[in-house]
């Protein structure tokens, strides 16, 4: 079947992906495949704008590159490969910047809230950050970029430039890309009040044992005025509830959401079913990825497959705007 177009996503090496990572944007980059020519991309050098992200660069790599495989991109059709492998993205990233307004880059919130977060750290790349964004996407020439809404202002930054260059050079070589939104879903962590989230700690990894992942389902928070296990709960307000409902037969969440308001099942006992669930849905994942994790060489020959096949691309995008610049 032809496919329908080309997406573009990147992620930064956060190293083992949790269930925030999994139902926000994996589940969605697996999906896609059977209609798009995927590229899906590790940025390594974004991820340099921050201090804390560089330390374990290598392992995070390969770590969430596991994941991601174990859960099912297919790296025989998908380009999966990391940023810094394919160096044209740096030269198309400076001839970018040249047509994009710096009072612009200054007004981003996100550059805000990233000068917010490290004052100490104000570097000149946290300012490119969304050009070196865009360079990765028009690179690869691609067509729908599914990303997170916290992504959105970005995305229309990238169409700006885009505009920009083409207009400034006389040229269509640029393609601007459509934005498609994830699902909006905003997974909790386990104190059911903030987003999950490996720098908060309230994540649940998928690569954990199932022992492990029982022990921090017991540490969620529910409903905060169940106090006695005799009180009734209200599952609308509970994340264990939610996380049922993706994760449980509908029968068991059908129980659940009558059970509970009567006080006719206790939060230990629904966290358990819950954990037990969740370690069943994750059983397939975790084989896979003990399997690919043993074979030597597996994930690095995997990027570097990718990172050959998205250097064609790459290199022929970059001849055009040369010519389109008319650089001598
Ligand atoms: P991050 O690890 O924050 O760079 O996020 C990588 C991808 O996972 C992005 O597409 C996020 O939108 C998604 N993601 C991360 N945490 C969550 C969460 N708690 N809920 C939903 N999506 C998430
Ligand atoms: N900026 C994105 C983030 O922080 C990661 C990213 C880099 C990206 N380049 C991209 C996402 C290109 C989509 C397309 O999550």
């Amino acid at each position: 079947m032809p496919k329908k177009g080309r997406v573009f996503s990147g992620a930064r090496p956060t190293g083992k992906q949790h269930l925030g990572n999994y139902l926000g944007a994996i589940r969605n980059y697996v999906a896609l495949q059977d209609d798009y020519d995927c590229v899906y991309c590790i940025v390594d050098v974004h991820a340099l704008t921050t201090v804390d992200t560089t330390q374990d660069l290598k392992q995070n790599t390969v770590e969430m590159a596991l994941d991601w495989l174990a859960a099912g991109i297919r790296p025989e059709e998908t380009i999966l490969f990391i940023q810094s492998h394919v160096p044209e993205v740096m030269e198309l990233h400076t001839y970018l910047s040249m047509v994009t307004q710096m009072g612009k880059l200054t007004d981003l919130p996100t550059f805000k809230e990233k000068l917010a977060q490290q004052p100490e750290n104000a570097n000149y790349g946290l300012l490119g950050y969304p050009v070196l964004m865009t360079a990765d996407i028009v690179l690869y020439k691609s067509d729908i970029v599914p990303v997170g809404i916290d992504q959105a202002p970005h995305l229309e930054f990238a169409r700006e430039i885009v505009r920009s260059f083409n207009y400034r050079y006389n040229t269509k070589v640029l393609i601007e890309p459509q934005v498609k939104h994830t699902e909006v879903l905003k997974v909790l962590g386990i104190d059911g009040k903030a987003k999950m989230s490996k720098s908060l700690n309230n994540h649940i990894e998928l690569a954990a044992t199932p022992e492990e992942t029982t022990a921090r389902v017991r540490e969620m928070v529910t409903d905060p005025a169940r106090v006695k296990r005799t009180d009734p709960g209200n599952p609308d307000i509970c994340n264990v509830f939610s996380m049922h409902k993706i994760f449980s037969p509908q029968d068991e969440v059908d129980m659940i959401n009558v059970e509970c308001r009567r006080a006719g099942i206790g939060c230990v006992d629904c966290k358990m079913r819950f954990a037990a669930n969740l370690n069943k849905h994750l059983e397939l994942f975790r084989a896979e990825r003990a399997e690919l994790a043993s074979k030597p060489d597996y994930v690095t020959d995997v990027l570097n497959d990718g990172a050959s096949r998205a250097r064609v691309i790459a290199q022929q995008t970059m001849k055009e705007v040369r010519e389109a610049m008319a650089l001598p």
